[in-house]
């Protein structure tokens, strides 16, 4: 028996609807262990953890200039932090409290500089 046009259309969106349910479900895999790990103000382990998880998302993966290692004053920092400059974003207090940044920033400014430091542009 030949599959009559409406068979064959009905076939074709339940395994449209199968594979978009498997995309959303793979989707919803890859984005959970990244909402888990999302952080906020009051919530952050130290400032290690803080850089790893924003800063190096940019500075020290070839996006914006290394930062350590350049004896950047630690208030400069802070108010980078908040205000944000150009390309760079600001952060907002749910994200970090005056605490955090005053951490974070003498963190950054006591660090040495890493060993390769990539700069601006820098892929490797
Ligand atoms: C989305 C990418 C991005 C993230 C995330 C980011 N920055 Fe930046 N940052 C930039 C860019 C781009 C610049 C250069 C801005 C300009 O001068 O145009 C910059 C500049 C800076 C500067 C000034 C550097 C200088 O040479 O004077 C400081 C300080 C800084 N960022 C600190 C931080 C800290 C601390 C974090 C983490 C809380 C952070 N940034 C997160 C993109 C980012």
């Amino acid at each position: 028996m030949r599959t009559s046009i409406l068979e064959a259309r009905t076939v074709l969106a339940r395994h449209v609807a199968a594979s978009l349910y498997a995309i959303g479900a793979l989707l919803g895999a890859m984005l959970l262990p990244a909402l888990a790990e999302a952080q906020a103000a009051g919530e952050w382990r130290n400032a290690q953890q803080m850089f790893d998880a924003t800063c190096a998302y940019c500075h020290g993966a070839g996006v914006a200039d290394e930062l350590r290692g350049r004896d950047l004053p630690p208030e400069y920092i802070g108010v980078v932090i908040r205000h944000g400059v150009r390309g760079m974003p600001a952060f907002r207090p749910s994200d970090f409290s005056d605490a955090d940044i005053a951490a974070l920033a003498a963190m950054i400014a006591s660090s040495p500089k890493p060993e390769a430091p990539k700069k601006k542009g820098e892929v490797r």
